[in-house]
């Protein structure tokens, strides 16, 4: 089976991000350092938010960063939801924009989060997301 996300009724996002981390990390030969990942249930459509911009985050590490490792955490407390992706690949140049980049910034605004992506060049690359616990309600 291929390492498309499989969000099976009710699996939860660690279940579903730990499987495409471990394909993904084998496929690409690329380090994935998990710190942290969520058992709280979260609204599906948090669920698909956060693994749709994990996996754009991670391509963009393998298409263009050049790291030999990434290091991610996904966590719930009193505050809310937060995602980090970071590598220290190449990084890229402030004002730099893409279709990808505006997708993951979309994605996390759908689910009632903000997204900010800080580069630096010769660095590397790390996301920040950030869900308020107001809109976990529902989960
Ligand atoms: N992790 C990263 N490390 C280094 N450069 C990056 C990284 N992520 C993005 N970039 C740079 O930012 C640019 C824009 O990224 P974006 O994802 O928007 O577009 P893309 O990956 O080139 O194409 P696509 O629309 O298929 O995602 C990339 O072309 C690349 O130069
Ligand atoms: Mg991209």
């Amino acid at each position: 089976m291929s390492e498309e996300l499989r969000l099976r009724e009710g699996g939860g996002l660690k279940p579903a991000l730990e499987e495409y981390l471990g394909d993904w990390s084998v496929r690409t030969g690329i380090a994935v350092e998990t710190w942290a990942l969520p058992d709280a249930p979260l609204p599906c459509a948090v669920v698909r938010g956060v693994c749709a911009v994990v996996t754009e985050a991670l391509t963009n590490v393998e298409r263009h960063s050049g790291a030999r490792h990434v290091a991610i955490a996904v966590t719930v407390g009193d505050t809310g939801l937060r995602m980090t992706v970071s590598d220290e690949g190449v990084g890229f140049s402030e004002g730099t924009t893409g279709r990808g980049l505006a997708a993951m910034k979309a994605s996390f605004v759908e689910i009632g989060g903000t997204l900010s992506i800080n580069s630096v060049l010769g660095s590397g690359t790390t996301l920040s997301g950030v869900v308020p616990k107001r809109a976990l309600r529902g989960a």
